[in-house]
């Protein structure tokens, strides 16, 4: 299947620590890593390692670190061909701190650049794609993109809310397939998925709503309003807990795409998010 990916690509620095740091502390990292990241990149890099033929679209810059990024999207047979390159941009980089004692991952986001927007959209050829995935970023621009993509075509829409932003939420009525985070849920302080999705059903056309909750499990609102949950797979020791989520959002893509069944998705999804924290790396 083809699958267009709005969001943006990173630069992460991993640093791996024994134990997260105190304030003020100084340590020495076990081990440091460049990675090319960024949640929309690294679902489809998932996706692409199942089969499908993914293309993502948003902006990059024409640094150093761009040119690696490029390389290692390649690398995953990534299509780059609806990317901006902003002359003069700076690759948004991410400094993080993988903690071996918790598997907790922190992170520090740099980001100077600008986002993919409607003009930018405006060139894609949609003819020919099985899906669309967006990363809930730069709330007016995706809320034009879903517009304009409802006029263009007849597609599976896919809506990936990680942290609220003000707007963000009236896209929903556009997508088919929204995929919410813990992070956001307590951002909005709803402290269970029920009240979130309480919250968001309203605002959607029945939409799937599929929510990971960390080392707990995942959830997922039916079209008919059903809540479902399932156990966290835990891997025998928890490894890298980076991506997980970004995981999780490809496997129920994948699945719905080759099964339909948004319950079978809800269970892959959780599956490959598990399996996903016991490996370093997507
Ligand atoms: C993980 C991730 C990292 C990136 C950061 C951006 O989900 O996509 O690869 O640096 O989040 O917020």
């Amino acid at each position: 299947m083809r699958i267009l990916a709005v969001g943006v690509a990173t630069l992460d620095i991993v640093n791996r620590v024994e134990a997260y740091p105190q304030e003020d502390q100084e340590i020495r990292a076990i081990s440091q890593s460049r990675r090319r990241g960024g949640n929309a990149c690294n679902s489809l890099t998932v996706l692409s390692r199942l089969g499908h033929s993914c293309s993502w679209a948003g902006v990059m810059a024409d640094d150093e670190a761009s040119r690696f990024i490029l390389d290692q999207l390649q690398a995953v047979q990534i299509d780059t061909r609806w990317v901006r390159v902003e002359s003069g941009g700076i690759t948004p980089i991410s400094y993080i701190t993988s903690s071996e004692a918790s598997g907790s991952r922190t992170i520090v986001h740099h980001r100077q650049l600008s986002e993919f927007s409607e003009a930018d959209f405006t060139e894609i050829e949609l003819q020919g794609y099985d899906w669309v995935h967006f990363e809930g970023r730069n709330p007016q621009a995706t809320l034009k993109m879903l517009k304009q993509l409802r006029q263009r075509a007849d597609l599976p829409v896919s809506l990936e809310l990680e942290k609220p932003r003000p707007g963000l939420e009236q896209a929903l009525p556009y997508v088919d397939v929204v995929m919410l985070s813990r992070a956001y849920s307590m951002a909005k302080g709803m402290a269970d998925a029920r009240q979130l999705f309480d919250h968001i059903r309203p605002l959607t056309r029945q939409a799937l709503c599929y929510l990971a909750w960390g080392e707990h499990g995942s959830w997922m609102l039916d079209r008919d309003g059903g809540v479902h949950f399932e156990q966290a797979v835990k891997p025998a020791k928890v490894v890298d807990t980076l991506g997980a989520g970004d995981v999780f959002n490809a496997g129920v893509i994948h699945a719905l795409l080759e099964w339909g069944d948004p319950l079978e998705a809800l269970r892959y999804g959780n599956r490959m998010a598990g399996e996903k924290c016991g490996r370093d790396g997507i």
